[in-house]
């Protein structure tokens, strides 16, 4: 095994929660984080790499994405624009795409997708079925999905297909469907809310999931004050996501359980509903994790960049608050106490920004600041293998004047 060294770190962020350190350096070994320290004092490798200093933060975890799908649902999007509102039915015409698509278009789908996230500096990714709907659909959907990353999550409760009965929906998801998905998938998920499933139903559907293994977490309180935080609080589950409409004892269980709240600011970005309020939950000390949401309906984004820009912006959250929501925060959303940061011994997943501060992240938003992208101590993207050549004086804009 080789080390590398990675020097030259104007800014290192090792975990977003303690303070950056400047002038740093960090030895990979093994695909792990071996080394960080003072610059000076790093320890002899057998690769260098200096970034001149740029920073480095920890990887985003994005513990939320839809990304096994096919078509395009940009003119609901352009309607909404015009005055419609989002509601969960737009779901069903995925479902026709999705299930009318082979297995090689939707594999090649999520990996472009995956390396849109990888550009944009997510190592890790949890990716749910949830468009397929049947037996088949929705055990393909997590094949396909496993391929790319272990953290699959069995959403056959995303909405009842149509014409079919609720009930009989309700236990095929949780008979035939579950016995084919729980091989491929580590979670199970169900939307709770006005037009897709009710309590009684997400909680009959996690249930049966937890018998045979699976973990669950839980879309919930999305579109209205609903039952679903307070359900999720009562299972015990790691996580429950969106939490955009909340009550006062809806944070409070969620503040006294530990179930950390998900937030997607992706998603009332692109339905123009109220911002999820991440500042009352943080001062509640509930614990706040950030994710894309990414899918074709509700939000259409990969940039986690973004995310952390809204969420700085219009809910509350500090820039340190907003990296620690997307990487740590995320790791923990997924079950994993000691993900997303750099401290030695964690997997050596981590970003290199255009930037000399992490704080440029919310400061720059809209601008590709993800130079480079490492996966367990390999570089997975890096942007100047794909930057244009132009020269200075193409480059030049009309009306401008040269010398
Ligand atoms: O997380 N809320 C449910 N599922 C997705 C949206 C699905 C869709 O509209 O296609 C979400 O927002
Ligand atoms: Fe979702």
């Amino acid at each position: 095994m080789t080390s590398t060294l990675i020097t030259g770190i104007g800014q290192l962020v090792v975990d977003a929660s303690r303070p950056p350190l400047h002038d740093a350096a960090l030895v990979v070994d093994d695909g792990r984080v071996a080394w960080y320290g003072p610059r000076s004092g790093a320890p002899a490798s057998d690769d260098v790499v200096d970034i001149a200093d740029r920073c480095i933060i920890p990887g985003f975890v994005d513990s939320h994405s839809h990304l096994v799908f096919a078509g395009d649902r940009s003119a609901e999007f352009e309607a909404r624009m015009s005055g419609e509102s989002y509601t969960a039915g737009g779901i069903r015409s995925t479902v026709s795409a999705t299930r009318a698509a082979t297995d090689e278009e939707l594999t090649r789908h999520v990996q472009r997708l995956v390396q849109e996230m990888r550009r944009q500096g997510t190592t890790t990714v949890e990716i749910k079925s949830g468009y397929g709907l049947t037996v088949e659909d929705e055990a393909r959907s997590l094949r396909i999905a496993r391929q790319f990353t272990p953290d699959t999550t069995f959403l056959g409760a995303h909405v009842v297909p149509g014409e079919t009965d609720p009930a009989e929906y309700v236990a095929l998801v949780t008979g035939a469907m579950l016995r084919a998905a729980a091989p491929h998938a580590t979670w199970i998920d169900a939307f709770c809310e006005r037009g897709a499933f009710d309590a009684d139903q997400a909680r009959t559907v996690l249930e049966a999931g937890r018998a045979v293994g699976l973990k669950g977490r839980l879309h919930a309180n999305q579109l209205t004050q609903g039952p679903g935080v307070q359900l999720a609080c009562e299972l015990g589950l790691v996580a429950v996501d969106h939490c955009t409409f909340l009550s006062d004892p809806d944070v409070d269980a969620l503040a006294q359980t530990g179930t950390i709240a998900t937030l997607l600011p992706g998603v009332e970005f692109s339905t123009r509903q109220p911002w999820p309020d991440a500042r009352r939950l943080l001062d509640a000390g509930v614990t706040v994790a950030l994710a894309s949401d990414c899918n074709p309906g509700s939000c259409f984004t990969t940039s986690l960049p973004f995310c952390i820009a809204l969420a700085v912006r219009d809910m509350g959250m500090t820039p340190a608050e907003a990296l620690w929501a997307a990487t740590a925060g995320g790791a923990r959303a997924l079950g994993r106490d000691d993900g997303g940061t750099l401290d030695v011994g964690a997997p050596a997943d981590f970003i290199v920004l255009d930037a000399p501060s992490f704080v440029h992240l919310a400061y720059r938003p809209g601008v590709p600041l993800v130079a480079q992208t490492w996966v367990q101590g390999h570089r997975v993207h890096d942007a100047t293998s794909a930057r244009d050549t132009t020269t200075s004086n193409a480059q030049t804009p009309r009306g401008t004047h040269h010398g």
